[in-house]
């Protein structure tokens, strides 16, 4: 039965998730793709496809870069090249009015898929894995940019991630929900400080505005609407998507 096979476990329950519903919604294109008499239905199975890959694509690239690997940003061109061949595939969609010329198009979309997913994903399983797997996300001289109000800002992100880790832990719901309110409001502030203080300075700020812009973005939609548990959301996205913050982009811009 086609989807014919299963990308293997990652270790990561959101990664792992994801991938559940790719394959999901790949299955649904196919049932979508013997519609013949009408396009829409095999169209649109492909666009939340699209939809969910690119979500998929900008959490793992948090995680990845978060873990601290300097191969991530080769990885997010991978990311890019595929969704590229991925609108190409959609604009010519319409011209597919068989089931056998649909369920090529869906072949080809889930070996893609699963040659990124074994070759390119699994190299960062086990160290995404080894990071995930301690409660406490411990503050490192690395982390040190060296502007005193930017430092004291991240590590209080550092500490109201621990926190939310200790309260998510023991299952103190109104707890995890207070501090995570806390940590998306401590979010939005501080970046819009780092970009003031980078246009007080004449500094490039397009590009570490993009950034930011992306960060919140994803942050918001995974802290309100995926509906994973907080304990899966600060052990498995929030501890990445910190890292990435201080030591990604704001260490190249702001450190002195
Ligand atoms: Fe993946
Ligand atoms: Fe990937
Ligand atoms: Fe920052
Ligand atoms: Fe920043």
């Amino acid at each position: 039965m086609f989807p014919a096979h299963k990308i293997p476990t990652s270790g990561n329950p959101l990664i792992d998730q994801q991938h559940g519903r790719l394959t999901e919604l790949i299955r649904h294109a196919v049932m979508a793709a013997r519609d013949t008499d009408r396009a829409a239905p095999f169209e649109e199975s492909l666009a939340e496809f699209r939809r969910a890959l690119a979500h998929h694509f900008a959490v793992e690239k948090v995680i990845f870069s978060g873990a601290g690997f300097d191969a991530a940003s080769g990885h997010e061109q991978a990311h890019a090249i595929i969704l590229e061949h991925l609108e190409a595939d959609l604009a010519s969609v319409k011209d597919l009015s068989t089931v056998q010329a649909r369920h090529r198009l869906l072949e080809k979309l889930e070996r893609i898929l699963l040659e990124h997913e074994m070759l390119e994903d699994a190299a960062y399983w086990d160290a995404v894995r080894a990071h995930s797997s301690s409660p406490i996300l411990k503050w490192t001289d690395l982390m040190v940019i060296g502007i005193d109000w930017v430092d004291s800002q991240h590590r209080h992100m550092v500490d109201l991630l621990n926190q939310l880790s200790q309260a998510a832990r023991t299952g103190d719901h109104p707890t995890c929900a207070r501090l995570l309110q806390q940590f998306l409001h401590l979010t939005h502030s501080h970046f819009a400080a780092e970009e003031r203080h980078l246009e007080a300075r004449g500094k490039p700020l397009s590009r570490h505005r993009a950034d930011h812009a992306r960060m919140l973005s994803g942050l918001d939609e995974l802290a309100t609407t995926d509906g994973h548990g907080p304990l899966v959301l600060v052990d498995h996205y929030l501890r990445f998507w910190v890292m990435e913050h201080i030591l990604g982009i704001d260490r190249q811009d702001l450190a002195v």
